[in-house]
């Protein structure tokens, strides 16, 4: 089939490499030309696992090609996938401008039937006003399609190949047949694909974020009272997720959840709520323990190191919202980096893929490590912000031996505590005895 993807971000790209992979003719266009020129020349704009082969195998089979001309993606394409970026406008609704452009484009260049389907995350009735845009200048019948996607930044080619289930939010049989066919390599194993109309599709995607976002909220403030109380959340998280009705996944706590997605999401949703006089109380508070927990590193460096934290040297482990992706929008390290530097602290970091964002963040208000035993040299206390996994073991004595003094705020909740007490180590991480 030919299909074409507009917008190469961390979705776009996943979707147009897999689809192509698959044995689409896929084009995907962007109106970034460094990004389209990089990837031409099969350097990727983000890190994701797996993806680069993808890209380069694809393309050299000539299956993939990247394009800065809507028009020729749009000319090409029986499908078009709308994958470009909803940023939170100034009132925390999604901001649909891009969206529509590209569908203004869509309905200005199709050159025959196709089915139109928006990729990115858009709230509840956009479809409508997607159809709209393509209908005022479209000469040839469209069919709309919602289908929300679910991947996860660092697993997001796995998360594709393999989805637990695909929506598909149609009204058309033309777009059910398309759509069905599109997909049917991606669910061989069984994984349902759910056909629905559109705006429970759209609800969908928003209600999917809503409920992990609440499930990371609800943790860290049951993390944070068991620090209050004495109690260890690694049990408790153990205990309740062994009920089948609530299961293990997304209970670890943390420095709170960042990324593209759930901070942004949850405002949407709680603006579209407000908007038709349905108060969402639940995400409210989700987003409001949010924005507490992401201070909660810098109160446990304040235990460890005294509540006067100038002139302190901080080695930092972990500049990206989460392992597995170099994303850094509203990442917790982001917080906790602003408000030790207000208090006089310096800080040196690493990441093993997030350092050339951070530094187009933070220029040079930090220092950068190659190696995240460099960044230990000479600082009083390291503090984990991100579960990468070269984090996880790491060799005790030779931190000790970098850091002025053996002292862990741990974010991730990574190590043992009784093995920290036994290396003398100062430990303090999330809902758990200090060592
Ligand atoms: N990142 C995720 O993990 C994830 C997961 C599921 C859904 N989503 C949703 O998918 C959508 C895209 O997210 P993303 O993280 O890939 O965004 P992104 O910011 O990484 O990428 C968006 C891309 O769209 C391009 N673009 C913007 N306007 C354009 C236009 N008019 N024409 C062509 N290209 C244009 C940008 O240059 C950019 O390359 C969002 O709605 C997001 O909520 C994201």
């Amino acid at each position: 089939m030919n299909i074409s993807v507009i917008g190469t971000g961390y979705v776009g790209l996943v979707v147009g490499a897999c689809l192509a992979e698959n044995g689409n003719n896929v084009c995907c266009a962007d109106i970034d030309e460094r990004k389209i020129k990089d990837l031409r020349k099969n350097i990727l704009p983000i890190y994701e696992p797996g993806l680069e082969p993808l890209v380069e195998r694809n393309q050299k089979e000539g299956r993939l090609s990247f394009t800065t001309s809507l028009e020729d993606a749009i000319k090409s394409a029986e499908v078009v996938f709308i994958a470009v970026g909803t940023p939170p406008g100034e009132d925390g609704a999604a901001d649909l401008k891009y969206v529509l452009q590209v569908a203004t484009l869509i309905g200005r260049f199709m050159v025959r039937e196709m089915v139109v389907v928006t990729k990115s995350t858009v709230p509840v009735g956009s479809a409508a006003k997607v159809g709209a845009e393509v209908a005022k200048e479209a000469k040839f019948p469209f069919h709309l399609c919602s289908n929300p996607e679910f991947l996860k930044e660092g697993d997001a080619v796995e998360d594709f190949m393999r989805p637990d289930r695909v929506v598909l939010g149609v009204e058309s049989p033309y777009a059910r047949r398309v759509m069905n066919d599109v997909y049917a390599p991606f669910v061989r194993t069984g994984k349902p694909v759910l056909i629905m109309d559109i705006a429970s599709a759209e609800m969908t995607k928003y209600a999917a974020n809503g409920m992990l976002a609440t499930r990371i909220s609800f943790m860290n403030e049951i993390a944070n009272l068991c620090d209050k109380m004495g109690a260890n959340v690694d049990f408790v998280r153990k205990g309740i997720g062994s009920d089948s009705r609530i299961g293990q996944s997304f209970l670890f706590p943390g420095p709170g959840y960042g990324g593209s997605c759930f901070p942004k999401d949850v405002k949407a949703l709680i603006r579209m709520g407000g908007a038709c006089g349905v108060p969402l109380d639940v995400l409210s508070a989700v987003e409001s323990a949010n924005d507490r927990q992401k201070r909660v590193l810098v109160e446990k460096v304040r235990i460890a190191l005294g509540k006067d934290l100038k002139g302190k040297r901080i080695a930092l482990w972990g500049l990206a919202f989460k392992a597995g992706t170099d994303d850094m929008r509203e990442a917790a390290s982001l917080t906790l980096i602003a408000t030790l530097l207000d208090e006089g602290v310096s800080i040196c970091a690493h990441d093993p893929a997030a350092a050339d964002h951070a530094r187009a963040l933070l220029g040079n208000r930090i220092d950068y490590a190659e190696t995240n035993y460099e960044a230990l040299s000479g600082a009083d206390a390291l503090v984990v912000v991100t579960d990468w996994n070269e984090y996880r073991h790491p060799d005790f004595e030779r931190v000790k031996r970098a850091l002025r003094q053996p002292v862990i705020v741990d974010g991730r909740n990574l190590y043992d505590v009784e093995k920290m007490r036994e290396l003398g180590i100062r430990y303090h991480s999330i809902g758990r005895p200090s060592a």
